[in-house]
């Protein structure tokens, strides 16, 4: 049959996207809308001669519950985000958490969570092994429901103790996988019992993988950008003796200090392992500087210093060109990676350089990264040099504190010989041996 007349329904505020009208076309409007709508549908109301060939509210009022998750925010923050629509259906999920594995360490350490102010578990690590009853989701690689709490009670672990104490009494545990590797485990909790049900969780499984998405491509991302700056390394050549087990050293130093301090300048999981991830680049900017000058075995000439001081700059500007031709300003920390590779070489006196700042001028991560890895040169061996005790060390890091290096950052890594000793004996390989 052929069109005779259109006739088109839509509600007052809706954009409605047909142009041009015809003419004998009838638009309804509002009230009218929704009443003969329903007659129509209904077969109340037929209205031959016309056709209905379009009854189109088309709404541009609707707002994506997730749009925060298309911009370029922390990934905390769309974490933060995700749970607040996860709580218009399931209000009683009162906290969501990531916890990482280190394949190297076999160790478990929070990563991020939702619950601001009220976190049991900030800056808190253990070896998988010790935590067995997260082992065991891992070995059968399936979620965990604990419906009552109470039945962890007589846990002697720390972590269950401290969730208990927070008052949370109900828990869903996913272990997260990536291209069938492990990569940590995804905890929703809830001060209520007996609520996690079949019909809550099919709803938490969506979400559960929509988080661990997210994690994996924040992961990701950070791995491809390592990825580029070390083969940029490898393409130019470059043989700084300055790595394997140094790196692996010095990025563990720098997050015992960051955790140590974590209270006093109220850093988060996130920033502390951030700082983890992106020590090891500190000196990726010696990859621009000539081998006869990096690789030279005696001291360098006052002109030959002055262009091995250049590596601290030329390190933010790779870093920038890398962001830039990777598209990876993505990563919400990036300036964090920029800061150590720029700044790590300053000294709080002012002496330092590229720029001489001062004190806490200087971002807080390039003076985690100084004392980290000023450290681990001194109680390694070198060409030139035997190995230093840790004790030799400390005092020396002790008369530079107020001088070349931070106070705050001296003491948060002298106090914490036993974990200090233990990286030792964990990444002893001598890349001189
Ligand atoms: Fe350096
Ligand atoms: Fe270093």
């Amino acid at each position: 049959m052929a069109v005779k007349q259109l006739v088109v329904f839509t509600p007052l505020d809706s954009n409605l996207l047909i142009s041009p009208l015809k003419s004998g076309t009838f638009v309804f409007k509002g009230a009218l809308f929704s009443v003969l709508r329903k007659l129509i549908w209904t077969g109340l109301f037929k209205p031959p001669p016309f056709q209905i060939q379009a009854i189109i509210p088309m709404m541009f009022n609707h707002r994506d519950a997730l749009e925060d998750l298309n911009s370029h925010l922390p990934l905390k923050d769309k974490l933060v985000s995700a749970h607040r629509v996860i709580q218009q259906n399931l209000d009683f999920v009162a906290r969501i958490a990531v916890t990482l594995f280190d394949s190297q360490t076999h160790v478990l350490r929070t990563y991020i969570d939702s619950s601001g102010e009220d976190n049991p578990l900030n800056n808190y690590q253990i070896p998988l092994n010790q935590a067995r009853s997260l082992k065991e989701i891992l070995e059968k690689k399936r979620p965990r429901v604990v419906n009552n709490l109470i039945t962890f009670e007589q846990g002697n672990q720390e972590h269950t103790k401290r969730i208990g104490r927070q008052g949370y009494a109900a828990s869903y545990t996913m272990p997260m996988f990536h291209g069938g590797e492990f990569i940590g485990f995804l905890f929703f909790n809830s001060y209520q019992t007996n609520v996690f049900t079949e019909k809550a969780l099919r709803e938490l499984d969506v979400f559960g993988h929509l988080i661990a998405l997210m994690v994996i491509s924040e992961l990701s991302t950070i791995h491809v950008m390592n990825a580029a700056l070390k083969t940029t390394g490898k393409i130019t050549h470059l043989r700084d003796p300055e790595t394997g087990s140094h790196l692996d050293r010095m990025s563990r130093y720098s997050r015992l200090i960051a955790q140590s301090l974590a209270r006093q300048y109220q850093l988060n999981d996130e920033y502390i392992e951030y700082v983890f991830m992106f020590s090891p680049l500190h000196d990726i900017g010696k990859i621009a500087i000539p081998d006869s000058i990096l690789l030279k075995p005696g001291p360098l000439s006052a002109s030959e210093r002055k262009i091995m001081n250049t590596h601290a700059r030329r390190g933010r500007e790779m870093i920038d060109e890398i962001v830039a031709n990777f598209s990876l300003d993505g990563i919400a920390h990036i300036d964090i990676l920029r800061n150590i590779a720029e700044f790590h070489h300053e000294a709080v006196n002012g002496s330092g350089y590229p720029c001489g700042k001062i004190n806490h001028d200087i971002p807080l991560e390039a003076r985690i990264v100084a004392v980290a890895d000023i450290f681990d040169a001194l109680t390694s061996r070198r060409p030139y040099k035997e190995a230093w005790s840790n004790d030799r060390a400390f005092d020396t890091l002790r008369q530079l504190a107020g001088e070349k290096l931070d106070v705050d950052c001296v003491n948060a890594l002298i106090e914490h010989r036993a974990e200090i000793e233990r990286i030792q004996c964990q990444f002893n390989e001598d890349v001189y041996g």
